[in-house]
């Protein structure tokens, strides 16, 4: 044998051996490149103002031709994972950076045009800056918080590569003692000091207080309080970190331990600061609802409180992912994880309101990232503890039996390992789910039929594929940890 031989062999074998259950194989490797050339094109191009990025090319049925807060700061999240993950090529890389630099001009514009309406909380916009001004859902206000923390990266990005734009993108971004503030700052202040305002919720449906909203503007100003404190802010610092506590506080009335979810919205509360929670009478919805999900996924911040492995997650987290399972004819096909809808009273297909909901994309995605990550960070955790809130995960998701409440498990042990080994196949059931469905170039559109499997609504929506490459890099994420890898060789 030769050596070259000898040495692919080997290779082949390593793999064998840390990959038992390569379900995806390359498929995954050819949606994530698709994926990326589809969401860089709706970034990147001629009929929108550079910065911008539509929602999706389609001008009707649906009419997703805007530039949304929302989607643009999670396609900028994303585009920054992108950035930083040594997967790009260097014109890629290039461009991306150029977009960067671009999209920071079209926030001002934004910004600025939103003033001049109903405010931050503006949702939507023409492709050109200029404000939607139908009738709309509005104020968002997971928009600048969203907001905030992007460019925060972006900020954090330059500085640890020394652009050479970066006094000019500081001065632009954070000024401590401008009357005329900045960007960031801007988007701080009115998340400051307007978080307790009930607004618009990221389906752009209900009016009140909700779970993802909150947690977006409790990141924003985790981050938020970092920066001020490190551009010579002191006293905004302390009030970003003040208002922090506070919406901390806030966020843990939302877990109903009877329901054993979090909800999706509070509201129909005089006083904010009540103790006890109404919901209201007109949501008409059981609360349980995907968006606790993104939430925590996009609003992480590496700490305890509503982070993956927290038990109200994980107990959200199995409570959706059933309810769904039993309610679309396609989950039927149980080969691949259970395609994720919205809500389960959802009604919007996609074109229209009064219809009915599917599985999306993005929440399909999302749970894989979800459980890319969970895994990720039980590898550095000591031990799980079983609980009541977390058993039905612990059994159902992650595939332990003979679990009870009180039961142990420590890093380490064949159970522990399991755990690791099951998430990660779990996870990439998740991602075979979407591709199973996904257009054979790869498009990918806001929705997937409950009954046929077929793709629906805007089609190549950015977020949709924004989603899947979040969550194949927290796949890689997860790989390269030793202790994940360790426990995929064991059977
Ligand atoms: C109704 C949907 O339910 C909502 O989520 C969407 O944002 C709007 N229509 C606009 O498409
Ligand atoms: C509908 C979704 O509900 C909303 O979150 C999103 O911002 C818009 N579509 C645009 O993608």
């Amino acid at each position: 044998m030769t050596t070259l031989l000898k040495s692919v062999l080997f290779v082949l074998l390593i793999l064998s051996i840390s990959f038992p259950t390569e379900s995806l194989g390359n498929d995954i490797d050819t949606q994530f490149s698709r994926s990326i050339n589809f969401m860089m094109s709706n970034m990147i191009r001629q009929d929108a103002a550079p910065g911008s990025v539509i929602a999706a090319p389609s001008r009707q049925h649906p009419d997703y031709f805007y530039f949304w807060v929302r989607d643009g700061a999670l396609v900028m999240e994303s585009a920054m994972d992108l950035y930083q993950s040594g997967r790009l090529t260097s014109l890629q890389k290039q461009k991306l950076q150029k977009f960067f630099l671009d999209h920071i001009m079209f926030t001002q514009t934004t910004q600025q045009n939103a003033l001049k309406a109903a405010g931050l909380g503006e949702p939507k916009f023409f492709v050109d800056g200029r404000v939607y001004s139908g009738p709309w859902g509005r104020p968002q206000n997971d928009g600048p918080a969203l907001r905030a923390s992007s460019l925060i990266r972006l900020l954090s990005i330059a500085i640890r590569e020394n652009w050479p734009q970066l006094e000019e993108m500081k001065k632009i971004l954070y000024r401590a003692n401008s009357a005329e503030a900045s960007l960031i700052k801007f988007d701080l202040e009115y998340t400051a000091k307007r978080w307790h305002d009930l607004n618009v919720d990221l389906w752009e449906e209900v009016y009140g207080a909700h779970f993802y909203t909150l947690m977006t503007q409790r990141k924003a100003l985790a981050l938020g309080s970092q920066v001020a404190q490190a551009f010579g802010d002191p006293f905004a610092a302390k009030y970003y970190l003040q208002e922090f506590y506070r919406v901390t506080q806030e966020l843990n009335r939302f877990w109903d331990p009877s329901r054993g979810y979090i909800y999706a919205t509070l509201s129909g509360r005089k006083n904010i600061s009540s103790k006890s929670a109404t919901l209201g009478k007109s949501l008409n919805k059981s609360q349980l609802d995907s968006a606790v999900i993104l939430a925590v996924i996009h609003s992480d911040i590496g700490e305890g409180l509503f982070t993956f492995t927290d038990d109200r997650v994980l107990s959200t987290f199995q409570k959706v992912v059933d309810s769904f399972t039993a309610l679309y004819p396609i989950n039927q096909n149980n080969q691949v994880a259970a395609a994720i809808g919205r809500y389960p009273e959802d009604t919007y297909d996609g074109y229209q309101t009064n219809s009915v909901g599917n599985a999306w994309v993005l929440i399909t995605a999302g749970a894989a990232e979800y459980l890319y990550r969970t895994a990720s960070q039980l590898a550095l955790a000591p031990s799980i503890r079983i609980s009541q809130a977390n058993i039905s995960f612990y059994s159902k998701t992650a595939g332990l039996e003979n679990l009870s409440v009180g039961k142990v498990i420590l890093r380490g042990s064949d159970d522990y390992n399991r755990v690791l080994q099951n998430l990660m196949i779990q996870a990439d059931r998740y991602l075979a789910r979407v591709m199973l469905h996904a257009n054979p170039d790869g498009s990918l559109s806001e929705q997937i039929n409950r009954r046929t499997g077929i793709q629906q609504g805007a089609p190549n929506l950015s977020w949709s594929h924004a989603g899947l490459i979040t969550a194949k890099l927290a796949r890689d994420r997860a790989l390269s940890n030793a202790m994940v890898k360790g426990s995929r060789g064991k059977k």
